[in-house]
């Protein structure tokens, strides 16, 4: 087991900058998520971090040791890529040894291990077939077994997930959230899917144009966005944004937003005295309740129209015209909500987010807290 720590890491691709400065401290142990939108860097990170890219400046450390220019063989790291490339013409058993028996390393136990790991990845009893005898999900067990067989000191797995079905990915989420879990081995794991990521990893680095938003736990990430990119990336829908003018008034801050006039503890939401105007308001698509099924914390309201609705069964998702600005809710359970209705979406607004305009910073939590959760 290791824990890892980028320090002051750029990556230049000729003239882009895909990777500005970046720090970051993985414990022992981990389970870290990479999330974000394509192009991102969340690849390049990870490529640095195994040693496939040299980073333009900075450093990289494994337990201390700084590995920013040891080759990838030395780095007891393992791999497992989105196509799992596994050899066509040889059987499973053969996969997972393969790599062992070009490192030389010894024969004897290897039976031992190949089993040992196909019992932990579930192949057993399928040691003896090839690759296109598998199904999707058997196949990207053989590459994470193969990539276990090593016992790395860290895994990475980079969207392992993205080439099966729905059903399949949900089940092999379980499955490697579980496996890391009885093997405790630092873990890195990139995806694009924010379900991901949050049901996966101990904790999340959402990443944009090449930096680090936030470092956090999924309830964290969740209930205290950073930004404003963090609380629309995180959660589906994301978290609605609206327009609000914002005065002081004493101890509170009251809020104008989209023809609704409501207040909140001034001391709780804005870390400064000095207020801004404007300011961008978010409410997540659960925090907004139907009036008659609200909680009694909820007393102030948004009204609208209801333009379409969408239900699961368990789920009911409503999109609202509110003043021209389309607002997403949810709410449990079948909701009997038709479109061209009057909505009153209602609110506690304890469980509304501000942010600053421009820079899309919440005007909730200071930069300081943020630094120190990425640990730097
Ligand atoms: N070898 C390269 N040469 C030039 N640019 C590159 C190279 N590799 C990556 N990039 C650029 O760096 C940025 C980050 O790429 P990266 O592959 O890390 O993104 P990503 O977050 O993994 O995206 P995706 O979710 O699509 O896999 C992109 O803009 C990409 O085009
Ligand atoms: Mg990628």
């Amino acid at each position: 087991m290791a824990s890892v720590s980028f320090e002051g890491v750029w990556k230049v691709f000729n003239t882009f900058v895909a990777i500005p400065n970046l720090d970051l401290n993985i414990k022992d142990g981990e389970f870290i998520v990479f999330v974000g939108p394509s192009g991102c860097g969340k690849t390049t990170t990870l490529r640095m971090l195994a040693g496939l890219e040299t980073p333009t400046y900075g450093s990289i450390r494994i337990d201390d040791e700084d590995v920013t220019l040891t080759p990838p063989g030395r780095r007891d790291i393992a791999m497992v890529f989105q196509s799992y490339a596994l050899y066509p013409h040889m059987s499973v058993r053969s996969n997972l040894s393969f790599g062992p028996e070009v490192r030389k390393e010894s024969r004897s136990d290897l039976n031992n291990r190949v089993e040992k790991v196909a019992n932990l990845v579930g192949l057993h009893g399928l040691l003896d077939r090839k690759p296109a005898e598998l199904s999707g999900g058997q196949r990207q067990r053989v590459a994470l077994g193969r990539a276990l067989i090593r016992e790395p000191r860290i895994f990475l797995l980079d969207e392992p997930l993205s080439n099966l079905d729905a059903g399949l990915r949900t089940h092999m989420r379980a499955e490697i959230a579980d496996l890391q879990r009885r093997l405790g081995v630092t873990t890195v794991y990139v995806t694009h899917d924010q379900v991901e990521a949050m049901t996966m990893g101990h904790r999340i680095a959402v990443f944009d144009r090449g930096r680090i938003l936030q470092v956090d736990t999924p309830a964290q990430l969740y209930r205290n966005p950073a930004n404003k990119f963090v609380g629309t990336f995180i959660g589906s829908p994301g978290m609605n944004i609206l327009p609000a003018e914002l005065a002081r008034d004493g101890a509170l801050g009251r809020i104008k937003c989209l023809g609704s006039v409501f207040s909140v503890p001034a001391e709780r939401f804005f870390t400064s005295t000095d207020l801004p105007s404007r300011v961008e308001l978010g409410i997540r698509p659960d925090d907004l309740h139907w009036t008659k099924d609200a909680p009694s914390r909820c007393r102030e309201h948004i009204f609208g129209t209801v333009r379409a609705t969408e239900t699961t069964g368990s789920e009911t998702f409503v999109l609202v015209d509110v003043d021209g600005v389309e607002v997403n809710a949810r709410f449990p359970s079948f909701a009997d909500i038709r479109i061209g209705q009057k909505a009153d979406l209602v609110f506690d607004p304890n469980d509304l987010h501000f942010f600053e305009p421009e820079s899309g910073n919440t005007l909730r939590t200071e930069p300081a807290r943020i630094l120190e959760q990425q640990g730097v």
